[in-house]
C-alpha cells in the first residue's frame, strides 16, 4: 500500500541541511529529507548495510561534518546524496531506499511511502 503523507514545508527545511519524520508514528523517524541545491531528495531511514538499522546518532544527523554527504553512525558508511549510494564503509555499492517527494503548490514536501 502506498500513502502520500505531507512531512513539511521547503521553508522549514534548513539549507544544505536534513530533516527526519515519523509518518507512521512508529516512535522513530523513518523517512528522511535532505536540502540539494537542486531541490530536496527523500530516502527511507534505513542502512543497507543491516536493513534495520537508523543512520544518524542524534535526531536529524543525517550529514557529514562537510555535510556533503549522508553518514550512517553506526559503521561510518557515506552515501552521495543525490543518488543515494554508499561511496564509503562497509557497503560501498549498496545504496539507501529513495523516496518519491514532490513540492505541493503550498511548499509542502509530499512523499509517497510504500508500507
Ligand atoms: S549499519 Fe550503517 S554502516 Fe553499518
Amino acid at each position: 500500500m502506498t500513502n502520500t503523507v505531507s512531512l513539511c514545508n521547503l521553508s522549514e527545511l534548513p539549507r544544505n541541511g536534513a530533516l527526519g519524520f515519523d509518518p507512521f508514528n512508529e516512535g522513530r523517524d523513518t523517512v528522511f529529507v535532505v536540502d540539494t541545491i537542486h531541490g530536496p531528495v527523500a530516502y527511507r531511514d534505513l542502512c543497507p548495510h543491516y536493513g534495520s538499522t537508523s543512520l544518524p546518532w542524534r535526531k536529524n544527523a543525517y550529514l557529514n561534518s562537510a555535510a556533503d554527504k549522508i553518514i550512517c553512525a553506526a559503521h561510518g558508511a557515506e552515501f552521495q546524496i543525490n543518488t543515494g549510494v554508499c561511496v564509503s564503509g562497509p557497503c560501498v555499492g549498496q545504496s539507501l531506499t529513495p523516496v518519491p517527494i514532490k513540492i505541493a503548490e503550498d511548499g509542502f514536501i509530499l512523499a509517497s511511502i510504500h508500507q
